[in-house]
């Protein structure tokens, strides 16, 4: 699992507020508590109407908060500040789903539940993932209360559009449990929303070249590095465009994909798409060769095939126009990295280059680590060990950042 390092034995304070996405919460503890993390619930007494509290306190391992006061008088000895001590127990909150009604309350400053009583009593990261029907989400003071925990700082997973639980169809589903977790592990590495108001273009993948209509030419990248890019981008603020060869990688919903199968696909498509972006981030890797000819039928055994005749694609970085944006370049090298990569960002006029080291064991196609080395065009270079692609993507934005 891609996050594992970053999310073992931290400790994680969920609050669950009362809406039918409260069992989702179910598959999020779980989720967490695989990838290492110590998690406690916090639930508002409405979000047990919804999901059993045994249900949570199994899956997590800790007793489930639901009341500020307990039952009965008798049992109020040596409470004491619990609130003080599990809010700052907590290395991140985060509150999932949250309904409109709690995020008013978080907006306004409330402490009227165990739940909006933690929050107001925290230091660490905040994140509210807030869910309701279309009407509800999109109701103009639920919005602005959103917009008033942005302005606060709180890290907003915005609900997604799709079938409600009403039969209505719109924006206001939890965001993906994996989407949230994500944006967990952003906050918890320390990256921000420092990619707001970017247009970013990303190509992912491999180009499949078409032989006949059977068989194709293709080659071993899996687009994971490019959609980790894409992810992490959007996560970070940026209005994410993704082109993408054959993957079987998913996406969220928010980001623009095209997917294309060959590199004259991606050319075209890159092309069409660049003017609208700030910075092109060129992960795919495109073929260099592409057969001269596409049979329409498939080439029998019968046929005695000796050889396939290819001709070169087009240098899909090496031909765009670079005036208008912040151009980044892969270089995948089994030898003489550093020297190939120098030559590709001069030959290639990029502003950035990025060497994937593929001698390293678990970097490279396939693997969900990279160990990369950064080339900027003015001479900087940036080693970093073998990480997660997540965080490789993060580190590459920041470099980009740091350098447009
Ligand atoms: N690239 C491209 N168009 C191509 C081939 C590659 O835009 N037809 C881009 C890749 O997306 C990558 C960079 O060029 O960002 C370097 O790709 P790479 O395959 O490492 O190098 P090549 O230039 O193809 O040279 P070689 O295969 O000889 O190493």
């Amino acid at each position: 699992m891609i996050h594992n390092k970053i999310f073992k034995n931290k400790k994680i304070l969920l609050g669950i507020t009362g809406c039918i996405a409260a069992y989702k919460a179910a598959f999020l503890t779980r989720e967490f508590v695989k990838l290492g993390a110590e998690v406690k619930i916090v639930m508002t007494p409405s979000a047990a109407e919804f999901i059993s509290p045994l249900t949570l306190s199994t899956l997590s391992g800790n007793p489930v908060i639901i009341n500020t006061f307990p039952a009965s008088q008798k049992e109020s000895t040596g409470l004491g500040t619990w609130h003080i001590d599990t809010a700052l127990w907590a290395d991140i909150m985060i509150v999932a789903p949250c309904t409109i009604n709690t995020v008013a309350k978080i907006a306004h400053g409330f402490a009227d539940s165990a739940l909006t009583t933690l929050v107001t009593a925290l230091r660490s990261p905040l994140l509210v993932a807030p869910a309701a029907d279309v009407d509800m989400y999109l109701n103009k003071i639920a919005q602005k209360n959103i917009q008033s925990l942005k302005d606060f700082g709180i890290n907003i997973i915005e609900a997604e559009e799709g079938e409600l639980a009403s039969g209505l169809t719109g924006k206001g589903r939890l965001a993906d449990i994996n989407k949230i977790i994500d944006s967990t592990a952003l906050v918890l590495n320390g990256f921000s929303h420092d990619l707001e108001n970017q247009n970013i273009l990303i190509t992912a993948g491999p180009t499949y070249e078409d032989i006949d209509p059977v068989r194709f030419i293709g080659n071993r990248s899996s687009g994971k590095m490019g959609y980790w890019l894409a992810k992490a981008s959007y996560l970070r603020g940026a209005n994410v465009t993704l082109i993408s060869g054959p993957s079987s990688e998913t996406i969220y919903p928010e980001i623009k994909l095209h997917t294309i199968r060959s590199a004259a696909e991606m050319e075209k498509t890159v092309k069409r798409n660049l003017k609208n972006n700030d910075v092109l981030i060129m992960s795919a890797a495109v073929a260099d060769y592409t057969p001269a000819k596409r049979e329409v039928n498939k080439i029998k055994k019968e046929n005695k095939l000796q050889a396939i005749q290819l001709r070169e694609t087009k240098d899909i970085l090496a031909s765009i126009d670079k005036k208008e944006n912040f151009v980044v370049g892969f270089a995948l090298e089994t030898e003489n990295g550093l020297v190939n990569a120098k030559k590709k960002l001069k030959n290639k006029n990029l502003d950035m280059i990025v060497l994937n080291v593929l001698k390293v064991n678990k970097s490279g196609f396939d693997s969900d680590t990279n160990k990369v080395i950064i080339l900027h065009k003015s001479g900087d270079k940036k080693d970093f060990p073998l990480q997660s692609k997540f965080l490789v993507a993060n580190n590459i934005l920041t470099e980009i950042i740091k350098n447009k």
